[in-house]
């Protein structure tokens, strides 16, 4: 695992739209697997800056996101599918046809899930993942449990991702209880992961992530096991961290 310090969340951003770019352009046919949430708003904003200024071409490139909440459809503007769309893909010159979500909208949890598992590997899997990482460790919507998950599944959302996330809806309640992400085995399947971190909240998880134990009850810890791992995190994110 190789720790990248940056001095702040624009730093952090750029860092990781260069190593993404740099994928793409060695690759231009690349799977790239995604993330939602906040921490990749400025990593997608900076590669649709070097879209803009000719320097990326996305025309033939895939992706595979994480997650997607239970019960949501892809037009609800809560929903990841609408997310990336707002965020990335519709302001690049990637072909939709080639982008992935899970199905939020099926409520045929096993059926999602095993269309998403043979589609994930059918694509031979990410040349490069992109995660950020929740602040109780969790990577996808791979909560802390008592084992590593495989493939995609079904997952009851903890009080502390759905207090985290409420912040993106008017009312609590709101937020959904379930989603559909990907298993850590398949995280771990793609040849390089990248992930991104910034912010105190996330202090603790960054450095259970990287110095802790091998433990299913901080999801991201397992990967310290893959051999091509970048993280790149903030200086407040790093806080617990050895200084190195
Ligand atoms: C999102 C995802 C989650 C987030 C994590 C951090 O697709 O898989 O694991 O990466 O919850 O979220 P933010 O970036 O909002 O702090």
């Amino acid at each position: 695992m190789k720790i990248l310090r940056a001095k702040d969340y624009a730093d952090m951003s750029r860092k990781a739209a260069n190593i993404i770019s740099a994928q793409v352009i060695l690759k231009p046919d690349c799977v790239l697997g995604l993330a939602t949430g906040s921490t990749p708003i400025g990593t997608y904003q900076q590669l649709i800056k070097w879209y803009e200024k000719g320097d990326l071409d996305f025309s033939q490139v895939s992706t595979y996101n994480l997650d997607e909440y239970r019960g949501l459809t892809h037009d609800d503007p809560q929903s990841y599918h609408y997310f990336m769309r707002e965020n990335l893909f519709d302001h690049v010159n990637i072909d939709q046809a080639n982008t992935h979500v899970p199905d939020g909208s099926n409520p045929d949890a096993d059926a999602a899930c095993a269309e998403y598992d043979t589609i994930v590997a059918a694509a031979g899997y990410p040349d490069l993942q992109l995660l950020g990482i929740g602040n109780n460790g969790h990577i996808g919507f791979n909560e802390p449990d008592d084992h590593f998950s495989k493939g995609t599944h079904c997952v009851d959302l903890t009080e502390s991702t759905i207090q985290a996330n409420s912040r993106l809806f008017d009312r609590i309640e709101d937020v959904p209880r379930q989603a559909y992400t990907m298993g850590t085995q398949t995280i771990m399947s793609a040849r390089a992961i990248l992930v991104i971190a910034n912010g105190e909240a996330k202090a603790q998880a960054v450095h259970d992530m990287c110095y802790g134990p091998i433990t299913p009850s901080c999801p991201a810890s397992i990967l310290q096991l893959h051999a091509n791992c970048v993280v790149i995190a903030d200086e407040a994110a790093l806080a617990l961290c050895p200084a190195e």
